[in-house]
């Protein structure tokens, strides 16, 4: 049996550790094939495979990014289509693809496996947002880059008497803020769950001011003040046709510093969220996933992915993780505000 695996939409620590673990449960325990499928799905559409095995995945456990490349390509697009898919594959022998990704790549798996397309999937999100799966690799990672750096934030703010604002990656769920900023002691958090209005947000800062510290505001990218209909975006567009988002904090920055009277600045953390080594525990959860893809494609379970619940590895249908964001509960929410002010 020849399967092709590919990594599609934003990259995330933790890529690489799936990609070994299949090919290492593949090959030792079933004598499989791989082929790697270059950038996501362009490289199903456009047949641009390689050999993929043990030699190629030794050693990847702790590399960032993906061996694979990734791109944004809708495999319904341009030339591509389940009929011209099933042809490539057919003509190049691969029984199946596993696709790594998020929402909008198992959204075109579901579709794809729905016109006959045997694929199977592991879930990818540093975000923390999709349905079935209580994490995802890539998520432990970012919430260790944000607190390390928020840690910085905090020295830097305490010694000019600072107000600072850290934005992290969350683009409609506030995960990474949430843990990030219980894990550094934030004053503030704000996230796309929760609506605050400014006045809410300066109450906190200046509290915090006044009992002598130095205040840390953190913010999801997709955070909107009350009233405030969509969350902030002044880059466009991205290629599927979502408001590139980022910026938020600088808008709040001058806000609070006008209000409170307190020196403020912003920091956006941005894609250094996504970069560099998985941490220890996105490594074993991710080659687990990895291990348990290898498994599920030998018994065929295509149109399923694979999901954690709880500490097991379980899979589902793809339907279940595409039909509702994993949001930050407002119980969640409020336990961490009882440390806010
Ligand atoms: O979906 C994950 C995510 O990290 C979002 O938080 C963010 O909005 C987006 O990716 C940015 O991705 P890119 O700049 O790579 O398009």
């Amino acid at each position: 049996m020849k399967i092709g695996i590919l990594t599609s939409g934003g990259d995330c620590p933790g890529l690489n550790a799936v990609i070994r673990g299949i090919v290492l449960k593949g090959t030792t325990s079933y004598d499989l094939e791989f082929v790697g499928i270059r950038d996501g799905w362009r490289g199903v559409v456009e047949a641009d495979f390689f050999p993929l095995t043990r030699h190629e995945v030794k050693g990847l456990a702790k590399v960032g990014g993906t061996i694979l490349g990734t791109s944004r390509t809708n495999p319904y697009e341009g030339r591509g289509g389940a009929d011209n898919i099933k042809a490539t594959l057919a003509e190049h022998g691969i029984d199946g693809i596993v696709a790594i990704g998020g929402e909008g790549t198992l959204a075109a798996a579901d579709r794809l496996s729905k016109d006959g397309v045997p694929v199977f999937g592991v879930p990818k999100t540093i975000d923390n947002d999709l349905g079935a799966t209580d994490y995802s690799f890539g998520f432990d990672t970012a919430v260790n880059i944000a607190t390390e750096a928020m840690d910085r934030l905090r020295t830097t703010g305490d010694s000019h008497q600072r107000c600072m604002v850290a934005e992290v990656m969350g683009r409609h769920v506030g995960w990474i803020a949430l843990h990030a900023g219980m894990a550094a002691g934030a004053h503030v958090i704000c996230i796309p769950e929760v609506p605050l209005s400014i006045e809410e947000i300066t109450a906190q800062v200046t509290s915090a001011f006044e009992r002598g510290r130095a205040p840390l505001v953190v913010v999801s990218e997709g955070f909107k003040l009350k009233g405030q209909e969509e969350a902030y975006s002044d880059k466009g567009l991205d290629a599927f046709n979502r408001p590139r988002l980022g910026g938020i904090s600088e808008v709040l920055a001058p806000e609070i510093e006008r209000i409170t009277g307190i020196e403020t600045r912003a920091t956006v953390l941005g894609h250094i969220q996504r970069g560099g080594s998985p941490s220890g525990f996105d490594r074993v959860l991710a080659t687990r996933l990895g291990l348990h893809a290898a498994d599920a494609v030998v018994q065929q379970a295509w149109g399923e992915m694979v999901a954690l619940r709880g500490t097991d590895i379980v899979r589902v249908p793809f339907a279940d993780a595409l039909g509702e964001l994993h949001t930050v509960p407002q119980s969640r929410y409020e336990e961490a505000a009882a440390l806010f002010g």
